[in-house]
């Protein structure tokens, strides 16, 4: 695939708000019919109530060896409503395709879920992690590398000592920071350092950039992105 049809898909993705990436677990299984499939279902009905308040759900549903863990995380500036239209998609969505892996993540613009049948919470998780960048060369990288790197790292400051472990600016440079809020303050700022220790293979020079991950994610853009509240 050229780099613009996946530019062009990406932009799509956007607009349609389809996932912007999806990962499988391949270590465990299960076939039709296995008890960690309605514990499953039940958990993506409960995060899909559970996140819009505030953003954030986390839950396990059922018993060993059957109980299913999962978290719905929505981006800090997405209003409730966004926010339950993304994790409904998202529960919807991942089954399709990862329907026999008991664990599994999406992520879209607005929302991130995933689920497992290990208990996960409170662990970093940077395994799964994808870049997206703007095709666009900024015209001094140096230059632009060194303020986009001091700005996320302010931002991962601001982050982990925020309740909601999320941080934006909105000057010259448009950034966000957000983790999971499963984890702890202090690992959500060693999840946000891990990224931002990614952005020279990621966006070196690029007018706008993302590292997501499963516990943590940053973006920047030259232009503003998030929904003013
Ligand atoms: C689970 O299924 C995938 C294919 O869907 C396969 O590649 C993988 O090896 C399976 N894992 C186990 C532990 O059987
Ligand atoms: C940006 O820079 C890269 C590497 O120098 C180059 O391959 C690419 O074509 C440039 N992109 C644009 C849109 O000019």
């Amino acid at each position: 695939m050229s780099s613009s049809t996946l530019s062009l898909l990406l932009t799509l993705a956007f607009f349609l708000q389809t996932a912007l990436f999806h990962f499988c677990s391949d270590s465990e299984n299960f076939s039709a019919y296995d008890p960690y499939e309605p514990n499953l279902h039940k958990l993506t009905a409960f995060l899909s109530i559970q996140a819009p308040p505030s953003g954030f759900g986390m839950g396990s549903i059922g018993q060993e060896p059957n109980q299913a863990y999962g978290l719905a995380l929505c981006r800090g500036d997405v209003s409730s409503q966004d926010c339950e239209t993304c994790v409904v998609e998202a529960g919807t969505e991942i089954r399709k395709r990862c329907p026999y892996n008991k664990g599994a993540t999406i992520w879209y613009d607005n929302c991130l879920f995933k689920y497992s049948n290990q208990d996960f919470f409170g662990r970093i998780d940077n395994g799964n992690m994808f870049f997206m960048w703007n095709l666009n060369n900024v015209s001094e990288p140096q230059t632009f590398n060194h303020k986009t790197k001091q700005l996320l790292t302010e931002l991962a400051n601001e982050a982990y000592a925020n309740p909601k472990l999320y941080a934006t600016e909105e000057t010259e440079l448009y950034g966000l920071t957000q983790c999971t809020k499963d984890l702890s303050a202090s690992d959500c700022n060693k999840c946000l350092d891990d990224i931002i220790n990614e952005l020279s293979s990621c966006c070196d020079g690029k007018q706008g950039g993302r590292v997501v991950g499963g516990s943590c994610n940053f973006r920047y853009e030259i232009y503003p992105f998030l929904n003013s509240l």
